[in-house]
């Protein structure tokens, strides 16, 4: 059997500390690795001056480690520029906080030749290259470019955007051209797909050939749907072994029978913290059964800091959380509790299970496995109700789930008193669809049908 070598920019070693800080792809790469092992190859989320020629080699279970540093330079135009400032806010529709500068573009591109040349002296012959997500789009051109013949396969992690925004990326063509040079390209749902292909057929004036496949002058590449996925059976155990802990047990007897509503997600704009946190304030001011009967736990921990539109985002919430709290706590009551850190992952799941209703509202989001995880951790016999945003890429498989448009702040909140009225027949339905699809489709059947997909394309 071949060996798998993923490449993302986050490499995670551990699921211990800090769940709901690390993002979708640490959380879908390493249960997809923890079967069959392989390299895992990325950034350790050092920035140091001086950096170690040889990548950094750590062996864990069957999967190897192996990380390397960045320069501030790099740091500053690769990931916080080019990566963060770009592409993510595009790829999210936000092209208003898109802050371009060609250096950055530069910058993105050198590290991408650095990561690819790092890789290099870890290769073997009949490996299988997986690499994943937005800041990496180059780095399969400049391994073929250095002579490297294995499949190499590429996921997006995030929506990708239809070309009218694409092109507001001065580099725009480069990166499609990028993309054809894989064999496979996998994004996360048909709206996302659908981008791509219009944007090889309209930006790049590339060709479609039958079977998903795209050639555009000597690059022929195949693309598809894969949408990630979550460890479905084992998490139900996982999150009665969170039940054990002291910050578990600290929330369970604080909440004296009061509902509860949680979200977990990195602070990020993507996620509509601000919109949701409307929403819970009109439910308070409208529906009035239930001030004092619910408390609403917002996991936010802080998310890439030092760029700006993260910084006006944290500013913006937590003017929301002073309103609210202002308004409507008493003394004996908090209705919105906001933490700033993330928690171990068997607590979270098991938080998960505690609550009410899962409150998954992004604006705009690839998939987002917190939904998944919500619906796997519950109990069977008296599940809780995932309320859900339609602009999240989970909506199309949980068609099951209160769904709701993030936008509509009105429509938002009488959803959120629905599920908190929902009777327990209505619940254990809903739930039970949205396990029958996360049972047929979990994280080792995305890895299994895009890797034999991908070795298909190559060949
Ligand atoms: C999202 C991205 C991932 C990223 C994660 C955490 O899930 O798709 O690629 O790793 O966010 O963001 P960070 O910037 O901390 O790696």
């Amino acid at each position: 059997m071949s060996r798998l070598v993923v490449v993302s920019n986050r490499v995670t070693k551990t699921d211990s500390a800090n769940s709901g800080s690390k993002g979708g792809l640490a959380v879908g790469v390493t249960a997809a690795m923890s079967r069959d092992g392989g390299l895992w190859f990325g950034w350790n989320g050092k920035v140091e001056n001086r950096e170690d020629p040889a990548s950094k080699v750590e062996v864990s279970g069957n999967i190897e480690y192996a990380t390397v540093s960045l320069k501030p330079t790099e740091y500053a135009q690769y990931y916080k520029g080019f990566a963060n400032s770009v592409l993510w806010p595009l790829f999210h529709q936000r092209p208003d906080l898109m802050s371009y500068d060609g250096a950055d573009y530069q910058g993105y591109l050198s590290v991408n030749r650095k990561m690819a040349q790092r890789l290099l002296p870890l290769l073997q012959p009949d490996d299988v290259i997986w690499i994943h997500d937005y800041h990496l789009i180059p780095m399969g051109k400049m391994l073929r470019d250095a002579g490297v013949r294995s499949s190499i396969g590429f996921f997006l992690h995030t929506p990708f955007p239809p070309l009218d925004l694409l092109r507001t990326v001065p580099d725009y063509k480069e990166i499609l051209q990028a993309l054809m040079t894989y064999d496979l390209v996998g994004f996360q749902t048909e709206a996302d797909y659908r981008g791509f292909y219009m944007s090889i057929g309209y930006g790049l004036k590339g060709e479609a050939l039958p079977g998903n496949r795209y050639r555009h002058g000597d690059l022929i590449c195949t693309a598809g749907v894969y949408p990630i996925s979550i460890e479905t059976e084992s998490l139900r155990t996982v999150s009665k072994s969170g039940e054990a802990s002291e910050e578990f047990r600290r929330l369970y007897s604080s909440l004296s029978d009061r509902q509860l509503i949680i979200g977990v997600d990195r602070l990020d704009y993507s996620k509509g913290l601000s919109q949701r946190m409307q929403a819970y304030e009109r439910l308070l001011k409208n529906h009035t059964e239930f001030l004092r009967q619910v408390v609403y736990l917002q996991i936010a921990p802080i998310s890439r800091g030092d760029v700006e539109a993260y910084r006006d985002l944290a500013e913006t919430i937590d003017r929301h959380v002073g309103h609210i709290v202002g308004a409507y706590a008493d003394f004996d009551w908090m209705p919105l509790r906001y933490l700033n850190r993330g928690f171990r992952r068997n607590t979270i799941l098991a938080m998960y299970n505690l609550a009410s209703v899962g409150f998954v509202t992004p604006l705009r989001d690839g998939m987002n496995l917190v939904a998944k995880e919500y619906v796997a951790a519950q109990n069977p016999e008296d599940p809780g109700v995932l309320v859900l945003s339609r602009m999240a890429g989970a909506a199309d498989e949980l068609d099951a789930a209160v769904q709701v448009n993030p936008y509509d702040i009105d429509s938002v909140s009488k959803s959120l008193a629905l599920a908190l009225r929902m009777p327990l027949d209505e619940r254990i339905d809903r739930w039970r669809k949205m396990m029958t699809v996360l049972r047929t489709h979990n994280i080792h059947t995305w890895q299994a049908t895009f890797l034999r997909d991908l070795q298909a394309a190559a060949s």
